[in-house]
Order: structure tokens, then sequence, then C-alpha cells
């Protein structure tokens, strides 16, 4: 993992790779303070204090998955813009997964605001995080964790986890019929995932930052939600309703109908569920 491919313009130019270390995104936070440059790129092999969204953890086991924060200083985009980049993330994840499973029409989705699904299951999650100084923001942290090669969970994630390659077994095996097709199939290996993910982010994120908003990257968004079209339960700390998902706004709110109402929501406190389970 260490030595990764890459074919990128600016990002991971700056690198550091950890075999162990406490968090991606709280190595990245150090480096920022001591002033990394722009696309500075922190990976690792395991984590022993990942963390996830909502204060949870995030299981980071030896070399089954990608971790990795990406750093980036925008001078000029507003404090309440930085959280658009999880989707902007979540569109370039979601891309670079497509080119190991889209050939076994196996398609990865995003699950509002930023999860990755494969068959339903979580593959990715993102937290992207503000690194201020006073009022002024010093850099803004992209940290996003992939199970890749996971084939167990903890309990408590065992019906909403999976991995990469997990999937592709199951459609391998239900797919299968020669030695010869099994012999060339494609393999996924961290490395080149996390090469094609930092491509694949670089290109969205020059497209985000010519409009700084969503405009030139909702349609593709929108093409691999897994919401959209669907009921969804929106969990409101006010209190939870249903509504079909039909869209994202340009600023990365989901649209949501619920009868004679149009709701935009926004991510912050707020998550979604499918009626009948995580998506
Ligand atoms: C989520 O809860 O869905 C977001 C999980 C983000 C996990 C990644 S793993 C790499 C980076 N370092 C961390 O400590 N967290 C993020």
């Amino acid at each position: 993992m260490g030595n990764t491919i890459q074919h990128t313009k600016w990002l991971g130019k700056e690198s550091y790779h950890y075999e162990l270390i406490d968090s991606t995104n709280r190595k990245a936070k150090e480096l920022v303070a001591e002033g990394c440059t722009h696309g500075t790129l922190v990976t690792a092999d395991a984590q022993n204090a990942g963390v996830g969204r909502r204060g949870r953890s995030w299981s980071s086991e030896p070399g089954s998955g990608i971790y990795m924060t990406m750093v980036l200083k925008p001078m000029d985009l507003a404090v309440d813009k930085a959280s658009m980049l999880t989707l902007v993330a979540a569109v370039a994840v979601a891309k670079a997964i497509a080119k190991f499973t889209e050939s076994k029409n196996l398609l990865p989705q995003i699950k509002w605001p930023n999860d990755i699904v494969l068959r339903g299951k979580k593959v990715c999650g993102i937290l992207t995080e503000l690194v201020l100084q006073g009022q002024q923001m010093d850099g803004i942290i992209v940290g996003i964790g992939i199970n890749v090669h996971n084939t167990c969970f903890p309990e408590e994630l065992a019906q909403t986890a999976t991995s990469i390659e997990w999937e592709l077994k199951q459609t391998s095996d239900v797919t299968k019929c020669s030695d010869d097709e099994m012999r060339t199939e494609k393999k996924v290996t961290r490395e080149e995932l996390l090469a094609h993910v930092l491509q694949e982010f670089e290109a969205q994120y020059e497209l985000f930052m010519q409009t700084q908003d969503l405009s030139q990257i909702a349609e593709a968004y929108q093409q691999m939600s897994a919401n959209i079209g669907r009921e969804v339960t929106v969990l409101d700390p006010q209190g939870a309703y249903d509504g079909i998902a039909r869209g994202i706004t340009n600023t990365g709110e989901l649209i949501v109908e619920t009868g004679a109402q149009t709701k935009w929501v926004s991510a912050g406190e707020v998550s979604v569920r499918g009626i009948y389970g995580y998506v």
C-alpha cells in the first residue's frame, strides 16, 4: 500500500504511509497544523482508533481495507460549502469501485449523503472534517474507509456491512462457468483501488471547484443514488417522517416529497433509511 501507482497532478504528491496508526484523520489534522500542502495524502494499513461519523468507531483491520485521508486547502471556499466535498468524494469512490465491479453487473450505489453500498450493504464510509484556526479555515480533511478484502465483520455490523471482494465472490459463485473465466476475473487490490480513488477524486474536485457547488456532479451522483425514486424514512431529531427521495440540490440536500410538501433535507444530524432496512 505504501507505493501507490499514481496518475494524479497534485493529489497525493505529499504523502505519508503508516503500517499502523490511531487514525489517518487525526494524523491529517496534525499535518495541517504543521503546514502541509494542498492534496497531502495519509494512508495506513491498519488503524487502532479509526473514527466514523456521529462519534462511532471505524473497524480498521490490518490489510483488509483502505484507510486514507486527503488534505484540501481551497482557501477561497466558504466554510459552509465544505460539507459538499463529502458528496464529491462519494461520487469519486463509487466511480473507482465500479472499475472493479461493473463487468460483473455489480454497480456501487450511494446512500445519501455519502455511504457507498454494494447490494444494499455498506462498503465505504466518508468522514469530512473542517480544520479551523479561530474563525479561519486552515484545511478540510476527507477521510475515507473502504472495505476491500474483509470476510467477516463485528456482530453489530454484520447485517449492514460488506466488502468489495466478498460481493465480487458472490457474483462469481453465481456466474462462473469455466476455468478460463475464473482466470480472467479482475481481482481488486488496495493499491489499484486507491490509485483510482485518487484519480477520480482529483477530477471531481476540479469540477466542483469550477462552480463551488455540485451542479456538474449532481447528475452522476443521482445516477448512482440508492435512494432516489424510493421511499425513505428521514430520521430527523425533531421527529422521523417518510417520503419519496426525488433528487439532490446543487448544494447537496436530499429532496424528499412527503404528500403535499417537498422538503430539502440537510445532512448533519439527519440520516435516512430505506423504509424496509438500511438502504
Ligand atoms: C462513517 O462513519 O461512515 C465514516 C467512516 C470514515 C472512516 C475513515 S477510515 C480513514 C479515516 N480515518 C479515520 O479515523 N476515519 C476515516
